[in-house]
Formats: C-alpha cells, sequence, structure tokens
C-alpha cells in the first residue's frame, strides 16, 4: 500500500496473507462504557478504548457536559462519573461527528436530564434517520426538534416517566437509547425487539452494577438505580477483525489469528457465515474481558463456496457485510453472494447498498441491486478507481478486494478508515507481505 495524495489509498495485489495481529477496542463497547461511567458514582478507568474518531467523539460530548476525562496511556482513559442525571448545560452543540451511535445514545442518555443539547455531525450523519429515538423517548416525556426527523437534534430533557415500549425496526442503537434514558426516568422501562441486536448496552448497565432484567426479546430496567464507577477492558472489536477474516477466507493458503477479540455471542454470526463460505474458523473464547467474552480467532482458507446472507441472520452481521461483499468478490468465478432483508444498510454512513456495488462492479464483480440487499457474482478483478463514499467500512472491504485485483486500485475516501481503525492499511501491509508477526 502507497499512501496517494488527496485521501486515497493505493493497494497492491498479493497472493499471501499470514500473521498475527489485534485489532482496535470495540466501538459499541467503548461508548457504551465511556456514557456509563459518566453516569456512575467515582472514577472508572477504562482500557482497551477504541481508538478510533466515531468514540473520541463521545469522549468529547461528555466532557462538553461537564465529564472530567483523563487520558491515563495509550487506549486508557479514567472518567469521573456525574453520578445519574449529574451531567450539566452544555455551551455549544455536541459534535457527534460520523457517529450514529455516539448521536442516538447520546439523545437516551439527555432525554433524563434538565438541559438543552444540541447534537449535530458530519454530512453524513446529518442524512441519517433519528425519529427511530425521537418517537419513544418523546413516549418518556423528553422533547425534541429535528429538520424532519434528521439531524441537527435538539434535545430538551426532563424528568422521564419509565415506560413498556417495542422497537420498529431491529437496533441496538434504539434499545440503547431506551435503557439508558429508562435507568434515569421513573418506575420500570422495558424494550421489546423483534430481532434480537447486540446486547452490550445490557452487559455494561450490569457491569455497573443496577439489576437488569431480561425475558426472551424485552429487556428491562428500574429507574433510579445507582451505577458504580468500575475498571473495565474493552475487547477487540470483531467487526474490525471482519475484514482479517475475509481476507484469510478469500486467499489460497492463508491463514490469520485475532487475538484479544471480542466474542459476544450477538456479534458472533459473521464466524457461522465464513464457514458456510468455506474457510476454517476456530474460536476460543479465553479470557472473559469485563462484561464480554473475549479471545483468539485462528481463521484458514478453504475451498470457497457460493453463499447466502438470510433477513434473520441480518441484524446479528449488519456491520459485516461489506467484508463479507468482499469475499465473496475475491472467490473463483462464478461464485454467489445474495444478502436479502437488509434495507438498514442504506441508511448507514452511506447508502452501503449502492456504494458497495459501484465500488465492486468498477472492479469486475456482477452485481444486481435490491431495495433490501444484492447478489454478487465474482468474476475476475481488476486494478480500478473506487469511491469508498467516506464510509469507513467500504473503505476497507474495497482494501480487503483489492489484494485480489490484477493490477493496483486507487480507493478515495479512504482516510475514513480513522473512523473505527486508525491503522488499518499499516496491518493490511504486515499481513499481506506474509511476515504478519
Ligand atoms: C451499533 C448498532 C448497529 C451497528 C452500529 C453500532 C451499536 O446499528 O450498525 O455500527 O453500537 O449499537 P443499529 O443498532 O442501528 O442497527
Amino acid at each position: 500500500m502507497l499512501r496517494a495524495p488527496a485521501d486515497a489509498a493505493l493497494v497492491r495485489p498479493s497472493r499471501r496473507v499470514r500473521g498475527r495481529t489485534r485489532v482496535p477496542g470495540d466501538k459499541s463497547i467503548s461508548h457504551r462504557y465511556a456514557m456509563l461511567a459518566a453516569l456512575a458514582d467515582g472514577t472508572s478507568r477504562i482500557t482497551g478504548y477504541s481508538p478510533g474518531a466515531d468514540c473520541a467523539a463521545t469522549l468529547a460530548c461528555l466532557a462538553a457536559l461537564g465529564t472530567t476525562i483523563r487520558p491515563a496511556g495509550p487506549g486508557t482513559y479514567e472518567i469521573v462519573g456525574r453520578g445519574l442525571r449529574g451531567l450539566s448545560q452544555p455551551a455549544r452543540p455536541l459534535d457527534c461527528a460520523n457517529s450514529g451511535t455516539a448521536m442516538r445514545l447520546l439523545s437516551g442518555v439527555l432525554a433524563a436530564h434538565r438541559l438543552q443539547a444540541v447534537l449535530v455531525g458530519d454530512a453524513s450523519l446529518t442524512r441519517r434517520p433519528m425519529r427511530r429515538v425521537i418517537d419513544p423517548l418523546t413516549r418518556m416525556g423528553a422533547r425534541f426538534e429535528s429538520d424532519d426527523g434528521r439531524p441537527p437534534l435538539t434535545v430538551q430533557g426532563a424528568d422521564l416517566r419509565g415506560a413498556a415500549l417495542a422497537t420498529e425496526v431491529p437496533s441496538a442503537q434504539v434499545k440503547s437509547a431506551i435503557l439508558l434514558a429508562g435507568l434515569q426516568a421513573s418506575g420500570r422501562t422495558s424494550v421489546e425487539e423483534r430481532a434480537a441486536t447486540r446486547d452490550h448496552t445490557e452487559r455494561a448497565i450490569a457491569a455497573f452494577g443496577p439489576r437488569v432484567e431480561i425475558d426472551g426479546r424485552t429487556v428491562g430496567v428500574e429507574g433510579g438505580q445507582r451505577l458504580s464507577a468500575r475498571d473495565l477492558a474493552v475487547p477487540g472489536d470483531l467487526s474490525s477483525a471482519a475484514f482479517w477474516i475475509a481476507l484469510a477466507a478469500a486467499t489460497p493458503c492463508a491463514s490469520v489469528e485475532i487475538d484479544g477479540v471480542g466474542l459476544n455471542p450477538t456479534r458472533t454470526a459473521v464466524l457461522d457465515i465464513v464457514r458456510r463460505a468455506g474457510a476454517s474458523v476456530a474460536a476460543h473464547a479465553g479470557n472473559e474481558s469485563s462484561s464480554e467474552p473475549a479471545g483468539l480467532i485462528r481463521i484458514e482458507y478453504g475451498e470457497p463456496r457460493s453463499f447466502a446472507i438470510a433477513p434473520d441472520e441480518v441484524p446479528a452481521v449488519i456491520d459485516e457485510i461489506p467484508a463479507l461483499a468482499a469475499l465473496a468478490a475475491l472467490m473463483p468465478t462464478g461464485h454467489e453472494l445474495t444478502v436479502r432483508g437488509a434495507a438498514e444498510l442504506r441508511v448507514k454512513e452511506s447508502d452501503r447498498i449502492s456504494s458497495l456495488a459501484s465500488g465492486l462492479r468498477a472492479m469486475g464483480a456482477r452485481i444486481d441491486e435490491f431495495p433490501d440487499g444484492f447478489r454478487l457474482e465474482s468474476r475476475p478483478l481488476r486494478g480500478a478507481t473506487v469511491d469508498a463514499a467516506d464510509d469507513h467500512r467500504l473503505a476497507m472491504a474495497f482494501a480487503i478486494a483489492a489484494t485480489g485485483a490484477d493490477a493496483p486500485t486507487t480507493i478515495q475516501g479512504a482516510s475514513s478508515v480513522a473512523v473505527s481503525y486508525p491503522d488499518f492499511f499499516e496491518t493490511l501491509e504486515r499481513l499481506t507481505r506474509g511476515d504478519g508477526r
């Protein structure tokens, strides 16, 4: 890989993939630990915090809300909690940058505070739908102003009443916003989901002390339970590891080990799917990393097979679909990946269906788009210039696909990897040199 000017990366073909790596701290868990630490009594210490820009935005917002946050070494922060409903009126708009998780979860946190805050974001975040949090939080007693359901979002917090709510779309962000508000409301709050989504918030709340009641797909919390400061370690992000998993699964003779990665069962569907696609995947949950299982993943190339992601699998693998599309694109000619029931991909950091399709098509793959997914058929890949649409997961997916092209590929918008994986290109170079240790 060479850095090209104007926010582009040049990725050269490589047919050798071998080595061992760690991945940055989990983005979802980092946001949650930071927000809960700010609501706790006492000083928490968080290690392994995500180095990405999304989680830095959450820390900056919490600081602007009066939280003292002290860096205490690489990926380590001491966060001095302000107690439940203890955040203070911010002097300026809170910038959530590119992060939907920051904006939606902070909406829940702030809805219960007697303050007014304006949540803003970059061009991508400003296009993303927020009614999914506005509606349930309004039912609990908060008031919101938005640009027809999109940011900027003005939150007028209040003394909230607990409520029994159901989510419209399967979304861990919405569930989490409701639970964070519910913890600070009067009475009990519950959320029912139609499909299970990642359960990091439930685990993180329990790690800080409060009781969380889980009954099938319904999660409940009693408001007013105090949180106690904790020392917590964030495991590596499986969604970042997914790019190395896809690369190893697609490259003959490849073998990659990823250590210290989160293995929460609500996130590991990607491993089952890659096994169906032919690769050999071993996961050993060793160390429980605070509230989350974590361990080692070893992935080896196996005979590639066409595969599909069914609608009921989508919520558990929503962030890994770009990596899985790169895996399919790298397969020998004529292999297929079909994804349906994934309309949510259109409202992520970019429209991930159309941007993925344009980029992989430019490299030679055949792709039919549907409103809720796509069908990809592998073809020999050629070097091309592709646009990641300033979307970190697309930049990384195109880089993985580019390793199997016949000539170098230029990825525009490549600096977006900093959102979740600042060292992505350095690690790609190390693993594809074949001396990845
Ligand atoms: C996240 C949940 C998912 C995911 C996002 C992070 C979270 O979004 O795509 O990257 O941390 O809760 P939705 O819950 O809106 O599907």
